[in-house]
């Protein structure tokens, strides 16, 4: 590899049409990402087949937006989402992805949607993100460590996975039920709240109190969550009327902070790690982060919030560290819809 290596990102796996260039797997130099939000939120949810067809129409826009002042002869290789995700949309990326990859020559490689999520850490400190020292909360440049421990919270899961170098992952926990991401879109949906819900919800809260009583499921010597149980909970306090929705929506919000925290750091004292990574689009929330900047005892990277949400930038900086390693992808490439992590 030269000492400048640039590649290009591509993320379509599920609502977001989403290119990105990176140098060296940490400089972002363009992030480009359009969303479907507006469309599905009228369905109150992601619609497969509206996604797929989105896809068509604004990925070679995006990509071409993403690469504006930049020459192909300097890109040195392509990454694209493969799996977890919706087949459809998938595919749509997978697919420009080699036919660009074949047109310009260049190596591709098929990236984990979820090792993505986790490689924002890397563009957090070139992006100024958070470290906490366990007392006080300041904002520096900070280099990720390994051993890390890190926590995926997204739509579609909630992973608890050891990282001990690159591409080097060890699923610690998963939901048993809902993911986190999951449980705020169907609580917003309960509390009649927009979609997607994680934002709607943490909006509400900030009128709110976190003064109703909603359960925590430890699940106790294990890191597994699980959170249909709190769900559950909402609903029934919903439907009993009297309810304050903006206490509702403060009290299940720190409900799944609460349980994330704890076991998390749990965990990260039992295994010693040096850091925690958070990612995924739950790891925006603001009382999520706090509840972690200050309960750590480790620092605690958290990529600055809309690198916690579907993007393109962490899929090109995982793939920069797939590249290093050798692992380029044939032309044989295909979807892997129901992929995980470790
Ligand atoms: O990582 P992501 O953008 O897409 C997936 O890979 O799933 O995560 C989307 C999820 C949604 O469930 C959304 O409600 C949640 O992340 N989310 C949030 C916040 N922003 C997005 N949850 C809590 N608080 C937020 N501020
Ligand atoms: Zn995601």
């Amino acid at each position: 590899m030269r000492t400048k290596t640039k590649i290009l990102g591509i993320e379509t796996s599920c609502d977001e049409t989403a290119a990105a260039v990176v140098e060296n797997g940490n400089r972002i130099i363009s992030n480009v990402v359009a969303s479907q939000i507006d469309i599905h939120a009228r369905y109150g949810g992601v619609v497969p087949e509206v996604a797929s067809r989105q896809h068509l129409l604004t990925v070679i826009p995006v990509i071409r937006q993403a690469m504006t002042g930049i020459s192909w002869q300097d890109i040195n290789g392509i990454a694209v989402t493969f799996g977890p995700g919706l087949a459809g949309s998938l595919l749509v990326g997978v697919n420009v992805a080699k036919a660009i990859a074949l047109a310009k020559n260049l190596p591709l490689t098929g990236v984990n949607h979820l090792e993505a999520h986790i490689y924002a850490n890397w563009l957090a400190h070139s992006a100024e993100s958070s470290l906490s020292t366990g007392e006080e909360t300041v904002r520096v440049n900070c280099e990720v460590q390994f051993p890390c421990l890190c926590l995926v919270v997204s739509g579609g899961h909630s992973d608890l996975v050891l990282m001990k170098g690159h591409g080097q992952f060890e699923k610690l926990g998963r939901t048993r039920d809902d993911a986190a991401g999951e449980a705020f879109d169907k609580a917003a949906r309960i509390l009649g709240l927009g979609y997607p819900g994680g934002p709607a919800i943490e909006h509400a809260a900030c009128s709110g109190t976190p003064c109703l009583p909603l359960p925590r499921a430890w699940l106790k010597r294990s890191h597994d969550f699980s959170f249909s149980g709190l769900k559950t909970a909402l609903w029934h306090l919903a439907h009993k009327g009297g309810v304050s929705v903006a206490d509702a929506a403060a009290s299940f919000q720190l409900a799944v902070a609460d349980v994330l925290v704890a076991k998390t750091i749990e965990a990260a004292k039992q295994l010693k790690v040096e850091q925690i990574l958070l990612s995924g689009g739950v790891a925006a929330n603001k009382t999520l982060t706090q509840q972690f900047l200050a309960n750590s005892p480790v620092p605690v990277i958290i990529p600055p919030s809309h690198l916690c949400t579907d993007n393109a930038a962490m899929v090109a900086a995982c793939g920069y560290y797939h590249f290093e390693a050798g692992r380029i992808s044939g032309y044989d490439l295909d979807v892997a819809p129901d992929l995980s992590l470790g």
